[in-house]
């Protein structure tokens, strides 16, 4: 029997559009990694929303549904809290298998044995408020530009100036664009 390889960034669509998928408001959206980011379970609004087989997305790297919309300080935020078992809270535009993209607001934390070591990460995602994805569009956009010219501690210190603005933490900024907050 031939080993199928399994899906990568590679794989993924390199037209991207404007569609936009909308999560229910009752929707979660849960995956689960190995220590390396790759999915070793996810449920079935994932694969409806990423628009793949569920089958062909376990063994797949996350990056997979990684959007070019998203700035690296995103993910090096998300990897430098889990890996610490620390909670990562936050806004994630993704990719879907036809170019298209959809936001969630995402929760992601390090599984632990009993020995305290980390065996896995999970994620569940719910839908999030248009006021947040119209906050976080134009802050993202910025990241992402700052990251072309100075790389992440540009994007870094962009975040860290809005934060001190705001006298809030990031996971508090992120809660509160959650709860229907404006800036
Ligand atoms: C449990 C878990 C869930 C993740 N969910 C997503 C996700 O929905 N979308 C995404 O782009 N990255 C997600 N990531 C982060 C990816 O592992 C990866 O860091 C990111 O896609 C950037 O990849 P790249 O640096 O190879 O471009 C998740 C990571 C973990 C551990």
């Amino acid at each position: 029997m031939a080993l199928q390889k399994s899906l990568s960034k590679l794989d993924a669509p390199k037209n991207i559009t404007n569609n936009e998928k909308v999560l229910g408001a009752n929707d979660f959206i849960i995956s689960k990694t190995d220590t390396k980011g790759r999915i070793i379970y996810c449920n079935e609004i994932f694969a409806k929303m990423a628009g793949y087989p569920p089958a062909d997305l376990v063994g797949a790297n996350h990056n997979l549904i990684r959007h070019p919309d998203m700035p690296k300080l995103a993910f090096k935020l998300v990897w430098d809290l889990i890996q610490q078992k620390d909670e990562f809270f936050g806004f994630v535009k993704n990719l879907c298998a036809d170019g298209g993209y959809y936001w969630v607001f995402a929760y992601i934390t390090a599984d632990v044995d009993t020995h305290g070591n980390i065996v896995s990460y999970t994620s569940v995602r719910r839908k999030m408020p248009q006021s947040a994805i119209d906050i976080i569009t134009p802050i993202y956009k910025q990241l992402l530009e700052a990251e072309h010219s100075g790389g992440v501690e540009a994007s870094q210190k962009i975040l860290d100036e809005l934060l001190k603005e705001h006298q809030l933490d990031y996971a508090e900024f992120i809660i509160n664009l959650q709860l229907g907050a404006t800036l």
